[in-house]
């Protein structure tokens, strides 16, 4: 059991499955995702199923089982952002990076994640990149943006 997940765990009664999410959340902050590694830890500390868990766990959008990429992306599903066009826009970077909003690229450059309104409704629709906003993004511009990212990494 690694020394942080431990710590986690001890802070939780053992076999207290009401502390699950809790339990879950304090392991993501401080692993960045869920790994099946902590899975297994915390099945074996609240002695219930791994399986289980990560049954609950997908129920919920705010856990990840694969690190976060080199860019992460957050696409503004808020309501000005969603009547201007942001399902759109979703589809758009789930295209480019190629896999489903909650996962990260194969080479690891880019994860994707849903968020509720980050609070700039006037640049609808807005995404994210690492904290530095893109104001009323297209289909068309998602691509030049995100380019712009992968070729920094070929330079
Ligand atoms: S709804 Fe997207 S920024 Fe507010």
């Amino acid at each position: 059991m690694k020394t942080n997940i431990k710590d986690i765990l001890l802070k939780y009664p053992e076999g207290a499955q009401e502390n699950l999410i809790p339990v879950l959340q304090d392991v993501q902050e401080v692993e960045g995702f869920l790994s099946k590694e902590s899975v297994i830890s915390v099945s074996n500390y609240l002695k219930m199923p791994a399986s289980k868990i990560f049954g609950v766990a997908t129920f919920y959008n705010q856990f990840r089982f694969a690190p976060l990429g080199k860019y992460h992306i957050q696409v503004c599903r808020g309501t000005a952002c969603h009547v201007l066009g942001s399902l759109t826009v979703l589809q758009e970077v789930e295209k480019f990076i190629g896999v489903k909003s909650g996962s990260t690229s194969r080479d690891g450059l880019f994860s994707l994640e849903e968020v509720a309104c980050m609070g700039a409704c006037g640049l609808a629709p807005v995404i994210s990149v690492n904290g530095n906003f893109h104001a009323k993004v297209t289909s068309e511009s998602i691509s030049e943006i995100l380019e712009n990212y992968r070729k920094q990494e070929q330079i």
